[in-house]
């Protein structure tokens, strides 16, 4: 049931967690949100030379890319600001300072557009971002969400509240270990899309790395990546030691193949377990070729429905904030306080903040 005066709404999203200005624009219908147009402007290139996010740089980045990313939004979707009817914003989790910059522009735009403002959860945005592409999702559904700063299975009842967390990482989320991986190996940052590119070329089985967390009395939907982290140093090292040339292509399909075997496998032994028959893998990892193939090919033999947004649509972008509001509105949510501040530590069971 769709919320009395929702329908039609159209809601401009801003994300500004880490180190991409996003900025979307949806509708609300009777089921997902439609997409109407988006923006995006990112500091990555202004971090690779550091190896990772420096979050002063993205602050500022933020700031100096905000409004014109607003216009550019706007203009993609063909809408103008006096058919905007509310803003949502990521409150976290995510970067202080790079909150602090989207928060406080999506309250000025708010204000001044005399609009009610949703504040909204970055990790749920990487869910919702999914139903922009391929509608509703049914209840419940699993979630394996896969960035660079977490790594969580969640167990999704209803995008406009209900997110409960079945396991996390302990250590490294996946992306994290992509980039600290790709730094080791003279990759640059960020380090996913060129180990993704690279390990194409390589031999899976060339080295056998640790898969964390999988014997019989480790917990079942928690993961971690820290020690093939190590692992993948030590072997650099030791390759090295011997006098030889480090094959990284092979190097970086056999890391791929170790994290992309653990994430499959919990994810589809939890919908089994739990009985749940769709699965979502979303945020900036689900970009991986070869996770999506994995996960298809196991979730197919498992009888199990796989749902992955298009890669534009994984990493950080601010439809997916703007598809998170939209459910927010269309089932009646509050608007959020006009003290509404970032929490670079809001847990995922809090959708939005009111
Ligand atoms: O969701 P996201 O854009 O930002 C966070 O919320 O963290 O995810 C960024 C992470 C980075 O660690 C990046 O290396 C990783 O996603 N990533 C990938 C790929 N594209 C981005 N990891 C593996 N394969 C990819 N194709
Ligand atoms: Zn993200």
């Amino acid at each position: 049931m769709t919320a009395p005066g929702a329908l039609g709404t159209v809601l401009l999203g801003i994300e500004s967690s880490c180190d991409e200005t996003g900025v979307g624009l949806v509708r609300v219908t009777g089921g997902a949100p439609e997409l109407l147009g988006q923006a995006l402007a990112s500091s990555q290139d202004e971090h690779a030379r550091f190896g990772g996010v420096v979050p002063e740089i993205a602050s500022r980045a933020h700031l100096e890319a905000m409004t014109a990313t607003v216009h550019a939004a706007l203009a993609d979707a063909r809408v103008t600001p006096g058919d905007v009817g509310a803003v949502a914003v990521t409150c976290g989790p995510g970067l202080a300072g790079a909150l602090l910059v989207g928060v406080a522009a999506a309250k000025a735009y708010a204000a001044a557009w005399d609009v009610p403002l949703f504040g909204v959860n970055h990790l749920a945005g990487h869910v919702a971002a999914d139903t922009l592409e391929h509608g509703a999702l049914p209840t419940p559904t699993l979630a394996l969400l896969v960035s660079g700063g977490h790594t969580q299975l969640l167990r999704v009842g209803d995008l406009a509240g209900t997110i409960s967390e079945l396991g996390s990482t302990v250590d490294d989320a996946a992306g994290e270990a992509y980039d600290k991986v790709a730094r080791l190996l003279g990759l640059g940052y960020p380090g996913g899309p060129v180990i993704d590119r690279l390990a194409a070329e390589g031999d899976p089985a060339a080295v056998h790395f640790p898969r964390g967390l999988t014997g019989p009395r480790d917990s079942r939907y928690d993961f971690s990546f820290s020690g093939l982290k190590t692992a993948v140093a030590r072997h650099v090292e030791a390759t090295r030691r011997a006098g030889l040339v480090v094959q990284v292509p092979d190097v970086c399909a056999s890391f791929q193949e170790a994290v992309v075997d653990v994430l499959a496998a919990k994810t589809v032994d939890a919908a089994t377990e739990l009985g749940i028959g769709t699965v979502v893998i979303a945020g900036g990892v689900a970009a991986n070729r070869r996770l999506r193939e994995l996960a298809q090919q196991r979730c197919a033999a498992a009888g199990l429905q796989l749902r992955v947004p298009r890669p534009g649509l994984c990493t950080d972008n601010g439809a997916m904030i703007a598809a998170v509001g939209a459910h927010v509105l269309a089932a009646g949510g509050a608007p959020s306080p006009a003290l509404l501040t970032g929490d670079p530590g809001l847990p995922v069971s809090v959708v939005h903040v009111c």
